[in-house]
């Protein structure tokens, strides 16, 4: 079955803009596809075997000649040595014993390079006869100088159980010994691991990461593209792509690939979830005020899935319009508001509707028009009124701080009502930048990068303070010192301390490419309003990327691509560690815990009662975040006032306002008088 390729649309689409510099690749939405005669039947099944192969992103580097290199393995099936993953012959392979008595998982492979070299990735090659027996499914990745020491793995997660080269990229160290442990096999088929070639890849020098900085890794290889995000409440991070793993072109069938790390195990599961008929692709996501993930349009455009907590979905009621590239924000009243979002379905008119999710029901809001949030796309209202910066705020409000240079609040009583309110300073429209409330209870939020179009313009350096207030009143703009680096396609995160980190993106919108791409993040301080470049990482993170804040303190950054036979696929997330949980040598510094919690479901205006196993100066709240597209309008955070109530015990105060203290899950998170933060506890603040 024809599975169009990205080179096909190219030629079956005329570009409208003909001084375009670079390849222009419009994602066509359904309709256009449909139009052009290209199939939109759903041809590959991501859970059966599949022959048509996936493009990682290679990693960085080069591929080492493996001349003289020797393999050491638990387990081999006569014939089938390990040495066979070095030969450079697709057709041979390694294959732990199976003739009799298999020996169980885990199987282990050393690869010994004879000299230490600056391993920053490898491709793990799966066997080729179209048989999958053995694929290696759940991995760890070990590095070692000494073939003794191994420490912790600098890769874990789960390939995809199919034939295509896998692909693990890492941050650069010295290393003459690489292990890979499979612990699962990838179709649970039987105790075996097979491997047809290994290549390990190197940097030309290794430059040891420098103190203060923060620290990049390990990798999670997902079996998946993940580009789309969210922080269940039991910390897990839930992540799709769309029909399929790796592409979403042609995907309006009604299923949606998931695969779920959990942090406090380092695993990665799978599963396709199909129950909800929803491609889950290009969606707005929100945490609703009951805890629910509310997951709205995208490949399959009026649908909405609900997640719960114990990762069962349900279908939820249809929205009233069909909508692609919306967002959606919390309301304080715990329902869910969304606008835009011309990607799906209809192009313009895509008015605002609010989910009531004891309801399951979809009201229409004429009174909350599209149209003043419009950006001046050259691609016109199918780009225009994409991505929106809207935040729940009081009295069932929300304020709409971008793209768009035009701002709005948005009434969601009755029908709905619409105020301007303003303009974004000087600022230009700045699609897929970034906007975080990272102090809630003053109002502020941070505006960053972006771009006019939403690809072939030049991404911006803007950055602003937006401070709001009292509904329906223009909110006061700051324009701050830029960005050291223009930014579209970035993603933007709030740390317990208030401060937020800005990682990823490029600086010239170009979906699906990786030039020009920018490595270094940077970390803002609210106290100095400065932006400070942090240590740069190797991975790019553009379009389809995501980010979010874990409950140990820690930032998931994964994704970009899923553009089927595009050489952008990213399969994999890493872990970026803030400054503030590293000591100057690199060793993790000791850390406040929150030893007991009065309550993990509390009203707003209530009082929580925290004992800690030392003392602490801090205390914040960060709401769970979800994250797509550059959007995450689940974030924001509550700086609390400690009231000491014994030793090592303290009272806070969660704001009596819904609108400033959201209902939904968060992150309680202590903090030391060195601006150590603990693990987080989560908790439920409801409206009643
Ligand atoms: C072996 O497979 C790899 C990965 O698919 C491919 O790049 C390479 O060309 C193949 N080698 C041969 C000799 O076919």
């Amino acid at each position: 079955m024809l599975r169009p390729t990205f080179s096909t649309i190219l030629l079956c689409l005329s570009i409208g803009n003909a001084n375009a510099i670079t390849v222009p690749y419009r994602p066509p939405p359904p309709e256009v596809l449909r139009a052009e005669g290209i199939t939109t039947t759903q041809s590959a099944a991501p859970s059966g075997p599949q022959t048509a192969a996936l493009f990682a992103a290679p990693p960085t580097g080069n591929a080492l000649p493996r001349t003289g290199w020797t393999v050491t393995v638990d387990s081999f099936q006569p014939g089938n040595e390990g040495s066979k993953v070095l030969d450079g012959d697709n057709n041979s392979i390694w294959h732990s014993a199976w003739s009799s008595n298999p020996p169980p998982l885990p199987h282990t492979i050393t690869i010994d390079m004879k000299s230490v070299q600056n391993v920053n990735g490898l491709t793990y090659l799966p066997r080729q006869d179209g048989n999958y027996n053995g694929n290696i499914g759940q991995h760890e990745i070990y590095l070692s100088t000494d073939g003794s020491n191994f420490g912790s793995p600098v890769a874990f997660g789960t390939y995809l159980d199919d034939g295509s080269q896998k692909s693990t990229t890492i941050e650069t160290k010295p290393a003459r010994y690489v292990r890979i442990v499979a612990l699962t096999e990838a179709g649970n088929r039987g105790p075996w691991t097979s491997a047809s070639e290994f290549d390990i890849y190197a940097a030309g020098s290794f430059t040891p990461p420098a103190s203060g900085l923060g620290r990049w890794g390990p990798t999670i290889d997902f079996p998946i593209v993940p580009a789309a995000a969210a922080l269940s409440s039991d910390g897990k991070v839930v992540t799709w792509s769309a029909f399929s793993p790796s592409t979403f072109v042609g995907g309006n069938g009604g299923m949606t690939v998931t695969a779920t790390y959990d942090p406090s195990i380092k695993k990665v599961t799978q599963r396709t979830v199909s129950n909800t008929n929803h491609d889950m692709f290009c969606p707005g996501i929100s945490i609703a005020g009951n805890g629910l993930l509310v997951v709205t349009g995208g490949n399959n455009a009026p649908k909405t899935s609900l997640r719960n907590s114990g990762d069962t979905w349900t279908a939820g009621a249809d929205m009233k319009l069909a909508r692609g590239y919306q967002s959606s924000a919390t309301t304080s009243d715990g329902r869910v508001f969304t606008i835009g979002g011309s990607w799906s379905g209809p192009a313009g008119g895509k008015d605002g509707e609010i989910y009531n999710p004891a309801a399951n029901t979809w009201t229409l809001l004429p009174g909350c028009p599209v149209a003043p949030m419009l950006t001046a796309d050259a691609q016109g209202v199918f780009r225009s009124d994409n991505h929106a910066w809207i935040f729940g705020w009081k009295g069932g409000s929300v304020f709409q701080a971008g793209p768009s240079k035009a701002m709005n609040w948005y009434g969601t009583a009755g029908t709905g009502s619409r105020t301007g309110a303003g303009t974004r300073a000087a600022d230009s429209d700045s699609m897929c930048g970034n906007a975080v409330m990272y102090d809630a209870p003053a109002g502020k939020i941070l505006t960053a990068g972006g771009s006019p179009n939403y690809q072939g313009s030049q991404a911006s350096r803007n950055a602003h303070i937006i401070t709001i207030g009292a509904v329906n009143q223009n909110p006061t703009v700051q324009s701050l010192m830029p960005l050291w680096f223009a930014r579209i396609f970035a993603n933007a995160v709030v740390l317990p301390d208030g401060q937020v980190f800005i990682t990823g993106g490029h600086t010239f919108g170009n979906p699906f490419s990786d030039d020009n791409s920018i490595l270094t993040p940077e970390l803002w301080n609210p106290a100095t309003t400065q932006f400070v470049k942090m240590a740069p990482n190797s991975i790019p993170r553009n379009y389809h990327s995501v980010a979010l804040l874990l409950l140990d303190g820690t930032v998931f950054v994964g994704g970009g691509g899923l553009c089927d036979s595009c050489s952008t696929n990213h399969f994999d997330a890493q872990i970026y560690t803030p400054p503030y949980l590293l000591n100057g040598d690199g060793s993790l510094r000791s850390r406040p815990v929150i030893s007991s919690l009065s309550t993990t479901s509390i009203a707003v205006g209530g009082t929580l009662s925290v004992k800690t196993n030392s003392p602490v100066t801090k205390m914040s709240l960060v709401r769970h975040g979800s994250s797509t597209h550059t959007v995450n309008t689940d974030q924001r955070r509550i700086p609390l006032t400690l009231q000491s109530a014994g030793t090592n015990t303290y009272n806070v105060v969660v704001p009596s306002d819904p609108g400033i203290a959201l209902p939904g899950y968060w992150m309680l998170f202590a903090i030391d008088s060195a601006g150590v933060p603990s693990i987080a506890k989560s908790i439920l603040i409801r409206t009643s």
